[in-house]
Order: C-alpha cells, then sequence, then structure tokens
C-alpha cells in the first residue's frame, strides 16, 4: 500500500479528485467504482470543480457503486441512489445508463446480488475503486468477519455500523438494518484502489490497516494483498502512527 500523507479534508479532496481525473484521461471508458458517506463528498465537490472547468470528460465512464441499504426506496433522502443523484450524478451530467447501484429494493436480493455481480464483469471489471473505512475497519459494507472471499451479498448491519450512520437519519431505529454490498473479492479484484481517511474518528482504524495483521475480523486489512492500492490520509487520522 502507498501511503499519502496530506494536512487535511480539504488536501485530501483535491488530492483524490486529481487521481480520479488523471485516470479517466489516461482511459476515458475508465469504470469507476464509487463509495458514499462523508469522506468522499469533498472528492466529489473537488471533481466537479475540475468538470466545470472543462478539466474532464466523463461521457465515457461507467460508475458502480459500493452499496445500498436493503428496503430503501430509491426516493428515500437517506438511500444511496438519492446521495449519489444530488451530489455526483447530476452535478456531474452522468446519464442513467453510465451509473449502476444494487437495488436495495428488488424482490429478490440474491437475485439482485448476482445481477449486480454480472453487470460489473460485462462492463469489463473497475478499473479504480474509491473507498472509505469504518470505524470497525469495514469496507463498503464489509462487516468484521465477512469471507475475503465473498460476491456481492446481503449483510446484516452491524450496531457499530448502525450507530455511526445514525447521523443522516431521525432516530438509529430508522437506520435500515441490512444492506448489498459489493464483496471483499468484487472490491479486490479492482485494478486500482483508493482509500480515503481523515479525521480523529478513523485513527484507530487507520493504525490497525497500517501496523495489523490481515484477518476477516479487520475488512479493510485485506487490501495490504492488493498489488495497486493508494491510502490518502490526513494528520488526524494520522495521528497515531509512527
Ligand atoms: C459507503 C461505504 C462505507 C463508508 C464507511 C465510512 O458507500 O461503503 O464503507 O465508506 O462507512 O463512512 P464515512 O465516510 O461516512 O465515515
Amino acid at each position: 500500500m502507498k501511503l499519502i500523507r496530506v494536512t487535511d479534508r480539504e488536501a485530501l479532496s483535491v488530492h483524490a479528485a486529481e487521481m480520479i481525473a488523471g485516470k479517466v484521461q489516461e482511459k476515458p471508458d475508465s469504470v469507476l467504482g464509487l463509495a458514499t458517506g462523508g469522506t468522499p463528498e469533498g472528492t466529489y465537490q473537488q471533481l466537479k470543480k475540475i468538470y466545470d472547468r472543462g478539466g474532464i470528460d466523463l461521457s465515457r465512464v461507467t460508475t458502480f457503486n459500493l452499496d445500498e441499504y436493503a428496503g430503501m426506496p430509491k426516493e428515500h433522502p437517506q438511500s444511496y441512489h438519492a446521495y449519489m443523484q444530488h451530489k455526483v450524478f447530476r452535478p456531474l451530467q452522468l446519464r442513467p445508463e453510465q451509473t449502476h447501484l444494487p437495488n436495495g429494493t428488488a424482490d429478490d436480493l440474491e437475485q439482485e446480488c448476482r445481477r449486480y455481480e454480472k453487470h460489473i464483469a460485462a462492463a469489463g471489471g473497475i478499473d479504480m475503486q474509491l473507498l472509505g473505512i469504518g470505524e470497525n475497519g469495514h469496507i463498503g459494507f464489509n462487516e468484521p468477519g465477512t469471507s475475503f472471499s465473498s460476491r456481492t451479498h446481503v449483510i446484516q448491519l452491524k450496531p457499530s455500523t448502525r450507530e455511526a450512520n445514525a447521523r443522516y437519519f431521525a432516530t438509529i431505529e430508522d437506520v435500515p438494518e441490512q444492506a448489498v454490498t459489493m464483496g471483499i473479492e468484487t472490491i479486490m479484484e479492482s485494478r486500482e484502489i483508493l482509500l480515503l481517511v481523515f479525521g480523529r474518528r478513523k485513527k484507530e482504524a487507520l493504525l490497525r490497516l497500517l501496523e495489523g495483521e490481515v484477518q476477516e475480523d479487520f475488512p479493510a486489512s485485506v487490501l495490504k494483498k492488493h498489488s495497486s492500492v493508494t491510502v490518502i490520509a490526513d494528520e488526524e487520522a494520522l495521528a497515531d502512527v509512527p
């Protein structure tokens, strides 16, 4: 893993957006794996700035998101569909056929997982996958203990993850209990991975990622086995890293 140390969230977002833009310049029909949550928001804003000044042509990219809550209608303001529409797809003028998220309201979620995998494969696989990390080490919604050989699947969210995400909902009871997520193996098949980590809340997770063992108890540790991972982290997240 290559570690890039930056001062703060702003610098991290600028750097990440430039890396994504660089990938698209090098390969205009790139398949991008995207994430939601607080971590990539600044990156998407920086990407929009690059887009607005004509610095990137996104007309040929395809995107696949990591995950979606199960049972949550796309129109729900906290769905990842809604997040992506408002913060990414509309601002960057991506056409609906360019973008993909798991359908959390499919009648048969197992079949939806298989469909999602097929779509990723048909697109030629993911060129660059953007990731955040959960305080418990999850990537996508692959919670601690998820098999490293998992593909896209339905997962039961841990109480700690529901607590962390409760900030977006009126009460913790409103946070869905399940999600559909790309599996660890699906993520590991991406040709390149960009992991973003900022803020004090993530410092234990970052320390464990950089210094700890590779084990299913800590899903992000699998990234050490990938040949092309860049971690961009800010000073607060790096506080305990020597
Ligand atoms: C989001 C995702 C999650 C988040 C992680 C960190 O699509 O898959 O793994 O990246 O929960 O969330 P934030 O960025 O809100 O701290």
